[in-house]
């Protein structure tokens, strides 16, 4: 996590936002994965050292790591209930449909964000989209079932370019021990349906596709201010 470090003052705001602003002394909260979250981990890490009882459920063993570094305390999801879930995003549409998965931890941020009472997303201005799809769909998939999932993902959406994310040329591993395929969808109009397609293949995991959850979406800026959003209506 190192490399997040003195980065991005807008990710910062928007993460120190978050925590100000919805983080409760005495409650349990779920923490998100990436360089925007950082910073609300970050912030966290501040309230315990500050003498606060805070403790967290970690969307990734990135953020389990940090948050020990940090001395925050972690539980299993669902041992307490969690008062709200901070997390980043790779797109935001109008409707507060999200696509995440950016950094492969699609699959635990989404257990997370449907556990918690509230749902925050931080992010800056740069993932406003008008509709989901510029980022490529991250799914996460049973590696054994490959080349059947490439095939039955072509089968419904047709002949799309479907690459299964590597690091220096080998499978990038999931905490889950599970694949990536980066999907390219182009422009998804309808999240809800493109996610029900794909989760009825066997060996589909998850998708990156996150709707109906955000409670607020917080933008930060380089300026240090924050916006927070209104949802407009699924089109
Ligand atoms: C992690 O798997 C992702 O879902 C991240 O939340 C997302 O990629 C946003 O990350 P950044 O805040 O680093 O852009």
């Amino acid at each position: 996590m190192q490399r997040f470090e003195n980065s991005d003052p807008a990710k910062r705001a928007a993460g120190y936002a978050a925590v100000d602003e919805h983080v409760v002394d005495g409650t349990c909260i779920g923490l998100g994965t990436g360089s925007t979250a950082y910073w609300a981990i970050e912030r966290v890490g501040q309230r315990i050292a500050a003498g606060e009882r805070i403790c967290a459920v970690a969307t990734s063993s990135e953020t389990q790591e940090l948050c020990r570094r940090l001395h925050i305390p972690l539980v299993e999801l669902l041992a307490e209930p969690i008062a709200v879930a901070i997390d980043g995003a790779d797109e935001v549409a109008p409707d507060w449909s999200l696509t995440k998965g950016g950094g492969g931890a699609l699959f635990r941020e989404k257990a997370v964000a449907l556990c918690a009472k509230r749902y925050v997303v931080v992010v800056t201005k740069s993932k406003l989209v008008e509709a989901l799809g510029t980022f490529p769909l991250p799914v996460e998939i049973v590696p054994y079932a490959m080349a059947y999932v490439r095939r039955e993902i072509r089968r419904r959406s047709g002949d799309l370019p479907i690459v299964r994310r590597e690091i220096e040329g080998q499978p990038f591993v999931t905490d889950n021990g599970n694949w990536i395929f980066d999907c390219h969808f182009g422009r998804i109009d309808d999240p809800p349906r493109l996610d029900a397609t794909l989760r009825e293949i066997l060996g589909v995991v998850a998708t990156g596709l996150f709707f109906n959850i955000a409670s607020e979406v917080l933008v930060g800026s380089a300026d240090g201010r924050v916006l927070s959003l209104t949802a407009s209506a699924p089109n």
